[in-house]
C-alpha cells in the first residue's frame, strides 16, 4: 500500500497533536451541554474514533450516510441524497457533525438541511481537512484542523475507490494509480 503512494501531506504525528487540541477545544466548548456528535459515514470513522476518545464527558454518537451524484442526478431536485439516516432523537441537543473534509460543501449542506428539521439547539460542522478551492455551497467549518490546497488525497479515513482509508497520515497517491484505476 505504501508503494502506491505519491507524497505524505500530514504526517501521523501532526494528526495527532491537531486532534488533541481539537477535542480540548470541544471539550471547554460543550462541557456541561447536551451534545450529539454525528459521524458522516465512511469518512469520519477513523477521525471520529479518535476524537470522540479524547473528549471527557458524556456524549452522544449516531451516523448518517448521504450520496453526492457526479454528473447526472437520479433527483431532478437535489444531486445529494440522505441514504442512512439518523436514529437518535436530537430535538434540544446541540449536535456536531464530524466529516472528513468539506470539499464543495454538497454533502454537508444537505446534512445540516436535513438535521435543522429535527429542531436541534444548534449545529456546528467539524471537519479534518478544508478544501475551500472546490467550495460550490456557502458554508465554512466550525472547527478544522488542516486547510489543504486543491489536491485529492487518500488516508486516515479518506478513500480512493472505497481504498487507502486505513492509511495513518493523509496522503496524495501517485499518479500512475490513479490513471491505472481508470483503464480497468
Ligand atoms: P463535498 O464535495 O464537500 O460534498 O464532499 C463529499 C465527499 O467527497 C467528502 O465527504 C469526501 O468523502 C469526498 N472527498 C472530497 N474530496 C476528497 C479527497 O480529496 N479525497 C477523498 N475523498 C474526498
Ligand atoms: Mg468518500
Amino acid at each position: 500500500m505504501e508503494n502506491d503512494i505519491g507524497e505524505v501531506l500530514i504526517s501521523e504525528t501532526e494528526i495527532k497533536n491537531k486532534v488533541s487540541a481539537l477535542a480540548q477545544k470541544l471539550t471547554l466548548d460543550y462541557k456541561n451541554t447536551n451534545l450529539t456528535i454525528i459521524g458522516v459515514l465512511n469518512g469520519s470513522l477513523v477521525f471520529l474514533s479518535d476524537l470522540i476518545r479524547q473528549i471527557h464527558f458524556p456524549v452522544k454518537i449516531d451516523t448518517i450516510k448521504a450520496n453526492t451524484y457526479v454528473g447526472i442526478s437520479t433527483s431532478p431536485k437535489a444531486d445529494t441524497e440522505i441514504i442512512h439516516n439518523i436514529n437518535i432523537n436530537v430535538k434540544g441537543e446541540h449536535v456536531l457533525i464530524v466529516d472528513d473534509i468539506l470539499d464543495t460543501g454538497k454533502t454537508l449542506s444537505e446534512i445540516i438541511r436535513t438535521l435543522s428539521g429535527y429542531s436541534p439547539l444548534s449545529i456546528k460542522v467539524c471537519v479534518l481537512l478544508n478544501k475551500r478551492a472546490r467550495r460550490e455551497r456557502e458554508i465554512e467549518p466550525d472547527y478544522c484542523c488542516f486547510e489543504i490546497e486543491d489536491k485529492f488525497v487518500v488516508g486516515y479515513g479518506l478513500d480512493f475507490d472505497n481504498r487507502y482509508r486505513n492509511l495513518p497520515y493523509v496522503a496524495v497517491l501517485r499518479e500512475s494509480i490513479m490513471i491505472d484505476s481508470k483503464t480497468l
